[in-house]
Formats: structure tokens, C-alpha cells, sequence
């Protein structure tokens, strides 16, 4: 039998900068191993989650859910929109009452940038915080996943080339990425509309043209423009975009033959990468969702081990 690879422990999962490289490299092989068919011995019975999605989801929202049933964590269903948000209620006064039926695990995404902070700071709140996406701010899960595909594929971060190519501005994939590509020792590139790239990219990498990154990159992470985020619907850039900015298969034929493209989906097809490309053999797009469920089997069970270990209350 495969030994069962240390496990992390965690109070809250809310940002890839609270995670050193060795604890971001022990939850991808522990994922890996969960891939594999690995069950966890961690969970006790009995354990409840609650995922309270206020934006839009469909991959983070659906494989934390497989995830906790993976698990065997009990999940608590709520809907927003029958909820008492509808009357007004708060993020925090929502979580403090989950907390207080005693639900163990919250996972969050909502539109407010680290929305999270003022949960993990409070002392009434003894749910663990999982981040599924705060505005622009962090993907931090995304990036675990997308981390477990490039280490599957390459077994290694440092020296790679990974161009990530889109809007940068609106993403929170970027954010998360970027930062830990760098300090795992990728070459981190960005490409895309100028006007949705500012300097505070610049400690994490170069800008380039489109043409010059996909001769060179090792992975071709692609983001989605994010029309939610956008002031108005720019119909002459979105004409456009595919043949500025995207890959097509002209420029597919220009990547290295061991290249791989990514995105974290969903993908508007023809805009950011063409329709054909989607589930050509060099991307991992349909990998990375699969993965997405032992990344987060692997988050959850490092907040469980935290919760385990801990003597005294968040
Ligand atoms: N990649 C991602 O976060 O997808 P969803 O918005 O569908 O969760």
C-alpha cells in the first residue's frame, strides 16, 4: 500500500500567501493521492460543511461539494435566495449562525474583496473558512488545482515558463497563481489588453506580446474575461479578441510540441481560446476540473487535521 503523505493542518484556508511551498507541495501530492484511490483516515463523524456561494459557480461549488461527500462530511444545503440574506441579513451574521447550529467548515465565495477577514478574526465564529473565490482578490483552491496540473504534467515548478494571458485585472486565478508560480520558481509571463494590466504585476513577471510567449511558454494558462467585472460589454474588442489576444489553432501550432494549455473555465469559446481547441490533446482544461475535487478533498482534510489538533477554540 502507497504511504500516506504527511498532511497539512490548517485553522482557515483563505489565501495562497498564508501557505509555505512545502505545505502547497504536501497538498498536491496528497491530492495526487486521493486521485488515486487513497481514502482518508482524518474525518470523523459526525461533520458539517456549508458552501455559501454568492457569486455565480459551477466547477468550485460543485467539486467542494463531491469533495465533502468524498469525505463523508454532511452538507448543509443553502440557497441564498430563499435565505434571509433576502432580507437583509450579512455575510457575517449568516456565517455566525451557521456557526452556531454548529457547522464546522464554511466555504465561501462573494463578490467583497477578503471578505473573509472579518470571519477569522472573530471570536463568536468557530466555523473554518475556506475561500472560493473573494472578488478579484484570491482563487486560492483554483490555484491548488491548477498547482496539481502543471506538477502532474512537468513534476516540477522551477524553470518553467508559464505565460498567463487574458484579463489579469478582473482575476483572481492571476492573483493566486502568480503569486505562488514565483515563489515555487516558475518564469511567470503575462500577455492580453494592456488595459487590463497595471504595475502591481510587474514584481511577478514580464509583459509580452501574445505571438512572442506562445513560442516559448511551457504551460499557456488562459483567463476568462470576466464581462461581470466590466464596467459595459466591449463588442469590438470581444470581435477581436480571439485574433489579438487568444489561441487559435494558428498559434496552437507555434507552441512547443510539450506545452499544455490551461484554463480555469468557464470559457467563452472563440473568445479566449477556439471552440476546437477546448479538448485538443494539448489541454488540461478537463484535468483540471477532475482535479479540482482531490485539490479540494486535500484542503478539506488539512482543516480537518487542524481542527483535530487544535486544544483550544478559533
Ligand atoms: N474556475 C471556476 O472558479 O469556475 P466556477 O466559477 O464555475 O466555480
Amino acid at each position: 500500500m502507497e504511504k500516506i503523505a504527511a498532511t497539512v493542518s490548517l485553522n482557515h484556508f483563505v489565501s495562497v500567501e498564508d501557505l509555505t511551498n512545502e505545505e502547497v507541495l504536501t497538498l498536491i501530492k496528497r491530492a495526487s493521492q486521493f486521485k488515486k484511490g487513497m481514502i482518508s483516515p482524518q474525518v470523523r463523524e459526525p461533520l458539517y460543511a456549508v458552501n455559501l456561494f454568492f457569486e455565480n459557480s459551477t466547477r468550485t461549488h460543485k467539486s467542494f461539494e463531491m469533495a465533502e461527500k468524498k469525505l463523508g462530511i454532511d452538507i448543509i444545503d443553502f440557497e441564498p435566495s430563499t435565505s434571509s440574506i433576502k432580507k437583509g441579513e450579512s455575510l457575517y451574521d449568516t456565517v455566525l449562525t451557521m456557526s452556531a447550529l454548529g457547522t464546522e467548515i464554511a466555504v465561501i465565495r462573494d463578490s467583497k474583496e477578503a471578505f473573509y477577514t472579518e470571519l477569522i478574526n472573530s471570536k463568536s465564529i468557530q466555523c473554518s473558512i475556506i475561500n472560493g473565490g473573494d472578488g478579484t482578490g484570491q482563487h486560492p483552491s483554483q490555484c491548488l488545482l491548477d498547482l496539481m496540473t502543471i506538477y502532474e504534467e512537468y513534476g516540477h515548478f522551477d524553470g518553467l515558463k508559464i505565460a498567463i494571458i487574458g484579463d489579469l485585472k478582473h482575476s483572481r486565478v492571476a492573483k493566486s497563481n502568480m503569486h505562488m508560480l514565483k515563489r515555487l520558481g516558475a518564469e511567470v509571463l503575462f500577455s492580453g489588453p494592456t488595459e487590463w494590466i497595471d504595475d502591481s504585476f510587474k514584481e511577478y513577471g514580464q509583459y509580452a506580446a501574445v505571438d512572442d510567449v506562445v513560442c516559448e511558454a511551457d504551460v499557456i494558462m488562459l483567463l476568462r474575461v470576466q464581462h461581470e467585472r466590466h464596467e459595459s460589454y466591449n463588442d469590438a474588442l470581444i470581435a477581436t479578441y480571439l485574433d489579438q489576444y487568444g489561441i487559435n489553432e494558428l498559434r496552437e501550432k507555434k507552441m512547443k510540441p510539450s506545452a499544455i494549455i490551461m484554463h480555469p473555465a468557464p470559457v467563452n469559446r472563440d473568445v479566449e481560446l477556439q471552440s476546437s481547441l477546448v479538448e485538443c490533446e494539448r489541454s488540461r482544461i478537463v484535468t483540471q476540473m477532475s482535479n479540482g475535487v482531490y485539490a479540494r478533498m486535500a484542503i478539506l482534510e488539512a482543516i480537518i487535521v487542524g481542527r483535530t489538533n487544535r486544544k483550544t477554540p478559533l
